[in-house]
């Protein structure tokens, strides 16, 4: 969470700080705050809130000049987000200035220590903490900025990405990172920082990640300097050259990211899947995945580990899985895995679903399964995230940048690996014959001009949203491979319109919901007619008979539901398995209008964030 941004260099850091900050806004939006050099003094400006409020705060309150500064925006984690709070912070002689990601969970014996030797603390956070640390450091043992640092996270226990300068040496930057995101890009006699590579992409397309336990200075003039927190082992940085291109990260005319990455799904999924198999000869070709098939056909069971919507397309995998590879799958949220003592071992293949390849427990499963001996299979949409990193083979989703907080292209996508996974695993066992792969692969590569179909009911989705905008509660209800289906709907709906909503297997309902079932009640209900169609059917009627509003998602041509329904909402026929990819969009865009209509903001909703690197 947070995103960090630094810049030094010719150029104005001011606008450069801003945008960046702008486009880094999905990692935490609850304050910002902005500190430049203007050749003799920092002129520092934060305020709680968003970067456009910052931006108005800053022009008014301090000079904006200066071609070296330091910028963040936040998710609060200690401390409540107040203009106090915000970063950057300074140092109790004001000389350093620091941005923070992450958390210092040793912070409050640190902050006695420093308290002891007459440092006072003007916010709650873990993070003025540690620039005092590394000021206390570069006092008594008397050395240069860069050392202090290294000297000062040698005593930290957490997670941090971290930007920090001196204002007596205004040449430098000193940046260090473990289990947050750093990227630095490098220019023509200029550098940036930040948590991903979106702020700087206009000006370079070359850039080194920092992994975990590294550090670096960052000096005008000189190479980037990488070092070894630990044992100041020198590395020789690697340079990569950036795939991302600027519109991926702009709005294309769309009024929010989450409706473009929606309308986006057509070509994510097709880029998903491209290259990866010949349909008609009925061939699939991971790179990432050949060289280990075996693990995957002799596993004795496959754990998926994910968080949030990530957790629902392993869900989905379940299924599939179970359905054309015949082998046990679980799926876990990460953040109960790590902390059981799961019974794991080297006959098992762990797959860990990440968009960001960021998020904080779904690394420490990976951690724990790896330990434990099991083989770990990423399955991530950022390429060069620590997930994409810490596991033993992957494949990426090549879904684009995901920006709005709420994720659409990056479940499809998600799904399509997942189906590609299963599709070669039954194959090998001899679970699905040839012709029968050859038929799902047609129907796989047939689905982006399905999905384009299944948008082209925005209009009428729009309307229904205009019925129900003004529910309390929801209910989303499916079966088989759309129960995963209905509890990412009622995720969608709840996260950024507040309507509290509930997924349920449509069975369940009779056990506990349907208790709810009032005519104030809207019933989302997924229809398709080879999942257990005619038991949902007597669902829906169970529904309409307590005056529920009924509003059904179904295949092209259904006359039954239509019978009933208030409202049914059309997608193109597929196989079943293969039906979530079609099912999820008409759901996602209904969260979309009626999150509009009720005025909220639908790409950073209230206390979310998008990269998710605290436990
Ligand atoms: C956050 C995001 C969700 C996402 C989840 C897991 O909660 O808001 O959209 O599904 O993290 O993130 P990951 O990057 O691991 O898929």
């Amino acid at each position: 969470m947070c995103g960090i941004v630094g810049y030094i260099g010719h150029r104005e850091a001011y606008p450069v700080l801003i945008k960046g900050l702008q486009r880094l806004e999905y990692r935490g939006y609850d304050s910002a705050g902005i500190a430049l050099y203007d050749g003799s003094e920092i002129n520092l400006s934060k305020t709680k809130g968003k970067v456009a409020d910052l931006k108005s705060k800053a022009e008014g309150e301090i000079s904006v000049q200066g071609s070296l500064g330091i910028g963040h925006t936040r998710w609060a984690t200690h401390g409540v987000p107040n203009d106090v709070n915000s970063h950057p912070h300074y140092s109790n002689s004001g000389d350093l200035v620091i941005i923070h990601n992450g958390i210092i969970e040793n912070y409050e014996s640190l902050k006695k220590a420093l308290i002891k030797r007459g440092y006072t603390f003007h916010s709650d956070t873990d993070t003025e903490v540690l620039v005092n640390l590394i000021e206390e450091v570069q006092k008594t043992e008397n050395v240069k900025l860069g050392k202090a640092v290294q000297i000062a996270l040698n005593q930290v226990v957490g997670a941090y990405a971290i930007v920090v300068f001196n204002k007596k040496k205004p040449d430098e930057l000193v940046v260090a990172k473990l289990g947050s995101p750093l990227a630095i890009g490098i220019g023509e006699e200029e550098f940036f920082i930040a948590s991903d590579a979106s702020p700087f992409i206009e000006f370079t397309s070359n850039a080194i990640y920092l992994d975990d336990e590294e550090m670096a200075i960052v000096r005008l003039g000189k190479e980037v300097k990488l070092r070894k927190i630990k044992d100041d082992a020198i590395i020789y940085p690697k340079v990569q050259e950036l795939q991302m291109n600027i519109e991926e990260i702009e709005k294309g005319g769309y009024d929010h990211f989450m409706l473009k990455e929606i309308y986006e799904q057509p070509k994510a999924i097709k880029d998903t899947y491209r290259g990866r198999f010949l349909a008609n000869e009925g061939i699939i070709k991971m790179a990432g995945m050949d060289d280990y098939l075996e693990k995957f056909t002799q596993a004795e069971r496959i754990i998926v580990v994910a968080c949030g919507t990530s957790w629902h397309a392993g869900l989905v995998g379940e299924y599939i899985f179970e359905d054309l590879a015949r082998v046990p799958v679980e799926v876990e949220y990460a953040s109960e895995f790590r902390y059981r003592n799961p019974i794991i071992n080297e006959k098992d293949v762990v797959i860990a679903i990440s968009q960001s390849g960021e998020t904080a427990d779904t690394l420490a499963a990976i951690k724990l399964a790896k330990e434990k001996g099991a083989f770990v299979f990423g399955i991530c949409n950022v390429v060069g995230s620590s997930i994409a990193r810490a596991t033993h083979a992957g494949a990426y989703t090549h879904a684009g940048p995901e920006i709005g907080v709420a994720s659409t292209k990056a479940f499809t996508t998600q799904i399509t690996v997942l189906a590609l996974l299963a599709l070669k695993i039954g194959e090998s066992k001899g679970n699905i014959s040839k012709v029968e792969l050859h038929q799902y692969l047609s129907e796989l590569e047939a689905i982006p001009t399905k999905v384009e179909k299944a948008l082209e009911a925005n209009e009428h989705v729009k309307y229904i949203a205009g019925e129900y905008k003004d529910a309390s509660n929801c209910l989303y209800l499916g079966r088989g491979f759309n129960f995963p289906v209905a509890l990412e709907g009622a995720l969608k709906l709840k996260e950024i319109s507040y309507i509290h909503a509930e997924g349920y297997p449509a069975a369940e309902m009779k056990h506990g919901p349907i208790a709810l079932i009032d005519e104030q009640m809207p019933v989302v209900v997924i229809a398709t007619r080879k999942g257990h169609y005619e038991k949902v059917v007597s669902n829906i009627q169970e529904i309409k008979s307590r005056k529920g509003k009924i509003i059904a998602v179904v295949m092209e041509g259904d006359k039954q539901v239509k019978d009933i329904a208030d409202h049914v909402l059309e997608i193109p026929e597929t196989v079943e398995c293969l039906t979530p990819l079609l099912t999820t969009i008409p759901l996602q865009l209904l969260s979309y209008h009626i999150a509009v209509m009720r005025d909220c903001n639908v790409d950073q909703p209230r206390n979310l964030a998008k990269s998710v690197t605290v436990e």
